[in-house]
């Protein structure tokens, strides 16, 4: 069947047509058509996500995404041609005003396609989530923006770790397809304290990408300064090297920053406080303007040191308890370098299955949300609510 997919939860704007078949243990995925909008050159000045401008870029965007789709999938709504036989959209979690431009865009499209017809074009609803987490499975040729990909049911139990600006979860699945949160986050998303560091660095929106690249760049020099020591710098050491006693900046001083939750006895995590004992640190050393360019990635280094490790330990800790066989990591954090390091380390050790989402895929995008939607329709053997009672649920749990 064909399936177009629409999300809308945040900032970003996609729409997807598929073909798609198979079973939920096995299906099959041809992506026709694909479209996309990322709103962060519109957020930036805020510094994050603008909800109101976040709502009237989707409802901007929307009819102009559906009409680059229907080129691309050679949709004729004139000749009835080549139009999906359902629609799946985010109905939650995420901004609420933001989702119900999704879900209107969509019912909008069923009845208009359903005029006419035996049957009516059922409205899939989706929870962003499950996207998130079967997001692993996408393909997607960035050229071309096609892609034939297939979802394999996994060994389970599996273990889900759901990073991203709004969440931070871990979620089990003793069985494929089934959900349960063993663990979030008492406050702010990993993702969101990425962002509100970057903000007290200096850095732009999304943050995340910035710090990874300042602490990716000091852990790369501190390397090179540690092989210098052990070949021995100077005259004889191979040009470029730095000695480690180079460094002006005190890190033992930056080390302070708290692991939160770290070692509670369950799999929650905080992060507010490690936002606020970065906020002290910059307001110790002499606020941001006494920072030079080194000092602050120094801070984005231990920043994201303290906020990956607890993940790091959880998830082990969950690994064991939980005897896991597959980790699947999906959010926009998925694709940061430190944690994705972290993790393959992991797997290697649990000798388990690790399921990364290809780069592209790991931020919102509506392929994921075709993959959920099309798997959770024949999961209800095609059993969909009725349209009006479909809502926005900006709260929504697996
Ligand atoms: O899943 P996503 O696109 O939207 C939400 O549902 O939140 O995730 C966006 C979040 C932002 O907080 C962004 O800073 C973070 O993902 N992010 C990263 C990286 N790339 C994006 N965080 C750490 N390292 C990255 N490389
Ligand atoms: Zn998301």
């Amino acid at each position: 069947m064909k399936i177009l997919s629409i999300e809308t939860s945040c900032d970003d704007t996609g729409i997807t047509i598929m073909e798609a078949s198979g079973g939920t243990t096995n299906a099959s995925f041809k992506i026709l058509a694909d479209a996309s909008n990322s709103q962060i050159s519109c957020h930036i000045p805020f510094g994050g996500v603008y909800p109101a401008l976040a709502k009237k870029e989707h409802a901007k965007n929307l009819p102009i995404l559906f009409e680059e789709v229907t080129k691309q999938a050679k949709l004729s709504e004139k000749n009835k041609k080549n139009i999906p036989d359902a629609v799946a959209v985010t109905y939650g979690p995420g901004l609420e005003m933001c989702l119900w431009e999704g879900i209107t865009f969509a019912k909008d499209l069923a009845k208009k396609w359903s005029a006419g017809r035996r049957s009516a074009i059922p409205v899939i609803p989706v929870n962003h989530m499950e996207g998130h987490i079967l997001s692993v499975f996408g393909k997607k040729n960035l050229k071309t923006n096609k892609g034939k990909f297939s979802v394999k049911k996994v060994t389970t139990p599996m273990l889900s770790l759901l990073v991203s600006g709004g969440h931070t979860q871990l979620i089990l699945s003793k069985k494929w397809m089934q959900y349960e949160i063993i663990g979030e986050t008492l406050d702010d998303a990993v993702g969101e304290a990425y962002d509100k560091v970057a903000r007290m660095l200096g850095l732009d929106y999304p943050g995340g990408p910035q710090i990874s690249r300042l602490a990716e760049k000091v852990r790369a020099e501190q390397k090179q300064s540690l092989q210098g020591v052990s070949q021995g710098d100077g005259p004889r050491g191979s040009a470029g090297r730095t000695r480690p006693d180079s460094d002006p900046v005190k890190i033992s001083f930056l080390k302070a920053l708290p692991r939160p939750m770290m070692y509670s006895k369950d799999f929650k995590f905080s992060y507010s406080g490690l936002k606020t004992a970065v906020l002290y640190l910059i307001r110790d050393m002499g606020g941001l303007e006494k920072l030079n360019k080194k000092t602050i990635s120094q801070i984005a280094l231990e920043f994201e040191n303290a906020a990956i490790e607890p993940i790091i330990y959880k998830t082990a800790k969950a690994i064991k308890k939980y005897k896991i066989k597959t980790v699947v990591v999906g959010g926009g954090v998925a694709c940061n370098i430190h944690l994705q390091r972290e993790m393959k380390k992991l797997a290697k050790m649990y000798k388990l299955k690790l399921l990364l989402p290809q780069k592209e895929l790991t931020g919102d995008n509506s392929l994921m949300i075709g993959i959920a939607g099309y798997l959770q329709y024949i999961k209800n053997k095609k059993k969909v609510p009725k349209i009006d009672t479909i809502k926005a649920t900006g709260n929504l749990k697996l």
